[in-house]
């Protein structure tokens, strides 16, 4: 009887065992394949497959603007615009000669309109518009549109081959708490690799030191713990404890959503939270478009409350120390760009003498596993990522419109300044001293006005001025020469 038992016991295992062996050999065949799949997208030197078939973040949702944008991803040249029916985007290239979309406009229909000859094409892709055509319009259409998302106050687009599936593909990579579409985003675009941005968004312990003049490297403490907490195909978790005596006793968590978000949140011992979602966007193999949230920015639900968001974002934005910090991390990660391919080992793979390295020989191990955007990395010129109207201004439909208002604004007041001067010195010559008065207000006039012009002009400079390090404070010239490091 117990012979029996045994038997049918022995078959019941077996039975497993063949299924799992199936199951396995079916893994083994899927992963060899994705991994053949990898090794021909690095051949020919496109994105990978496995980086395609996910969302990312392309614009706004509170992007108010009456013209399409064109954005890259994965290499490929895309136009968003907004129709009647939303935010629409696809290939950046005009069916009837191939000329960029991205450089035409919106018509009074909402319809994406052709600078070349004027076609225009609808929410849907047709064409809806031929000034050219005698009586009917042309059959062809948009070659690709793709599919479009608004979550978390960003615009998603969905790079798969094939449409959404939501049973099988991965969801749209969202920060945890409540991020509404009301939320405040910002967009730069560095010369930096996307490798390069994520790994130094899971290395905390460079603040200190290369941050020196926002934090201070007299701070910095070796950081006790950074712990993975799990590595999957969905990313990476990671928590540490704190690495300066400023927050030696939080606990925070790294969490890399593949492909592009990372999610940092810190909670202090008194209960304190922060939280910085960033999102990295694979544009290039050397430029990388970066989204930063939950920076305290007005919500822009009122024409007024958009008005002062606007206006803190300008003030923001002219910040020297805002592009100090940035101009830092930036000509870092250049220079590690330019030796990344040739010398990956020592450098990329650190082997965690301390757990401050953790972070990002995890994201090493992790990026080993299941591929990387691009089958290598391009370094870019450094004067590109010197400029802040480069990396942010031109990008950023707030800095572009304010720029515009505060060079008409200029203009005007400085013809105002030059009017009321002239008006004073013949209020002189006319009256003579009988108008003293008027001609002291004309004078006083003149004068504020020509000193509002000059801050206009200057706030202008502060827009398209380049972020070199300007004094010692922030960074020593020594260590830091304007070349790329
Ligand atoms: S190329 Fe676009 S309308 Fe001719
Ligand atoms: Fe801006």
């Amino acid at each position: 009887m117990s012979f029996l038992k045994t038997q049918k016991y022995s078959a019941f295992v077996s039975l497993i065992a063949i299924v799992q062996a199936l199951q396995s050999g079916r893994i083994f065949r899927e992963d060899k394949f994705r991994r053949t799949q990898l090794r021909l997208a690095a051949v020919n030197g496109e994105p990978l497959p496995e980086y395609c078939k996910s969302w990312f973040p392309i614009g706004l949702s509170s992007e108010e603007i009456d013209r399409p944008l064109s954005v890259t991803v994965l290499k490929k040249k895309l136009v968003l615009w907004k129709s009647v029916d939303g935010w629409k985007c696809a290939d950046d290239v005009c069916p009837h000669r191939a000329a960029a979309l991205s450089a035409g406009k919106i018509n009074k229909d909402g319809d994406l309109t052709c600078r070349f000859h004027g076609w225009s094409f609808n929410a849907h892709g047709a064409c809806s518009k031929c000034p050219n055509a005698l009586d009917t319009l042309p059959k062809i259409g948009l070659s690709r549109m793709y599919e479009v998302r608004e979550e978390a106050g960003l615009i998603f687009v969905w790079m798969g081959d094939k449409q959404f599936d939501a049973s099988t593909d991965p969801p749209i990579p969202v920060p945890s708490g409540n991020f509404t579409n009301d939320t405040s985003w910002l967009v730069t675009i560095p010369g930096v690799s996307w490798e390069s941005m994520i790994e130094n968004s899971l290395d905390p312990t460079h603040a200190p030191q290369l941050h020196e003049g926002t934090f201070f490297s007299a701070d910095a403490i070796p950081m006790k713990n950074f712990e993975i907490e799990s590595s999957n195909t969905a990313g990476l978790k990671l928590t540490h404890s704190g690495y300066s005596t400023k927050n030696k006793d939080m606990n925070a968590t790294r969490t890399f959503v593949a492909p592009c978000l990372v999610d940092v949140c810190y909670e202090f011992s008194n209960g304190k939270k922060q939280q910085f979602p960033l999102y990295f966007v694979p544009r290039t193999e050397s430029t990388t478009t970066v989204f930063a949230g939950g920076l305290a920015f007005l919500p822009r639900t009122s024409i007024i409350s958009r008005f002062f968001s606007d206006l803190a974002h300008i003030f923001f934005f002219t910040r020297e120390s805002l592009w100090i910090f940035n101009y830092q991390d930036t000509q870092i990660m250049i220079g590690q760009d330019q030796r990344r391919n040739n010398f990956k080992q020592a450098a990329f793979s650190p082997t965690a003498t301390s757990p401050s390295d953790v972070g990002v020989a995890a994201l090493q191990s992790w990026l080993n596993t299941y591929g990387r955007p691009f089958s290598g990395v391009v370094s870019s010129s450094p004067s590109h990522s010197s400029s802040r109207w480069n990396i942010h201004g031109r990008h950023c439909s707030i800095c572009t419109r304010g720029l515009l208002r505060i060079n008409a604004l200029q203009k005007q007041t400085s013809r105002v300044s030059f009017l009321a001067a002239a008006l004073s010195i013949s209020t002189l010559f006319l009256f003579q001293l009988d108008r003293l008065r008027l001609f002291a207000g004309l004078a006083l006039f003149a004068l504020l006005t020509s000193g509002f012009s000059s801050f206009l002009l200057k706030t202008r400079k502060a827009f398209l001025k380049g972020n070199k390090p300007t004094h010692d404070l922030w960074i020593r010239s020594d260590v830091f020469p304007t070349a790329a490091l």
